[in-house]
């Protein structure tokens, strides 16, 4: 058997593991597990060979369908799902259950460092019920840039947020997505490991806000924020009370925490430097330009 099964197909990550699986080796059968099928095969339209079932982390009548026959999952925690033992537990017993022992897991760097963070209690999960693992932890993408912080960018020209100087460390989601899938490949060699994955850069976000400035016409400026006056901020624009606060705790935190440590996995594992924030800006900078309506982003 050589079946796997990507979750969180069609998001920033699932999406990326699939571009690389696809360009390196052809002899897998890659299965896209989505709520939505349709929506699913036209994104991935240039992928003729993909095969899709319907896979739903709330719904756990989906699972067993969905594990039929595959011998490795891609495990992904979508961002809104934090009851792990709700949603997670059914799903990692089925995976048992259908004899499939691989899991190459998303995390997040520094997840062994916090037991109240959903990835610390995925990672607990799989190795409670005895299944061969690889914890792929990555530091902070710079997609949030061009995903949940572009609306900010376009329209207002600011990053707001309540980061103050703290530093993050940036790594390019196509950098993750080309591990994830040699990793799939590889798993053998790497199995029952914790493997950090990092960019080359430590910044703050008023750094990275002089970066992209070097490189747009229209600069942004970045606005440091207490949490109290970001809740306030975000609510009044709709955004969710659940989404607020993670983003409060994803960029107040690092404040009290020490400078994320820099690994050189991606480039042992693939021989080549992780993309640095100059490129990525380069390559998205059309993104960061003005806007006047959110209907244009
Ligand atoms: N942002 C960061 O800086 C950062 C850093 C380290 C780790 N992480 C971790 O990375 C993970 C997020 O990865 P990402 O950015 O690739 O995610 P994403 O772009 O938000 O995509 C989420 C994916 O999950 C799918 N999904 C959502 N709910 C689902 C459900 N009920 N059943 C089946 N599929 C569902 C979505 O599919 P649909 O198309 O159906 O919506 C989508 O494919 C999180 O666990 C986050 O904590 C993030």
């Amino acid at each position: 058997m050589n079946n796997i099964l990507i979750t969180g197909a069609t998001g920033n990550v699932g999406f990326e593991v699939i571009r690389f699986l696809d360009k390196i080796d052809t002899s897998k059968r890659i299965v896209a597990g989505v709520r939505n099928i349709n929506q699913a095969k036209s994104k991935f339209a240039g992928y003729p060979k993909l095969n899709y079932v319907h896979f739903d982390f709330e719904n756990s009548e989906t699972f067993d369908n969905a594990l039929s026959g595959i011998d490795k999952v891609f495990l992904l925690r979508p961002p809104h799902i934090s009851d792990i033992d709700k949603y997670f537990k059914p799903l990692i017993s089925t995976i048992k259950k259908n004899n499939i022992k691989k899991i190459v897991f998303l995390s997040v760097q520094g997840a062994e460092k916090s037991k109240i963070i959903p990835h610390n209690k995925i990672e607990n999960l799989v190795r409670e019920y005895g299944l061969d693992y690889i914890f792929l932890r990555p530091g902070y993408f710079m997609q949030n840039l061009t995903t949940t912080l572009i609306s900010d960018i376009r329209l207002k020209r600011e990053i707001i947020l309540p980061s103050g100087q703290a530093k993050f460390n940036w790594i390019d989601i196509e950098n993750i997505g080309e591990a994830g899938a040699i990793l799939l490949n590889k798993f053998e060699d790497y199995k029952n490991q914790a493997i950090e994955i990092t960019g080359l850069e430590n910044e703050s976000f008023g750094q990275v806000t002089s970066l992209i400035n070097k490189q747009i016409e229209n600069p942004i400026r970045f606005r440091n924020v207490n949490p109290f006056k970001f809740y306030r901020i975000k609510k009044r624009e709709g955004m969710e009370k659940g989404m607020i606060i993670v983003m409060i705790l994803l960029h107040f935190l690092p404040r009290f925490q020490k400078e994320p440590v820099i690994s050189d996995f991606y480039e042992k594992l693939t021989g080549k430097k992780p993309t640095d924030l100059k490129t990525f800006i380069n390559r998205e900078k059309k993104l960061f330009e003005t806007f006047h309506s959110p209907d244009q982003i």
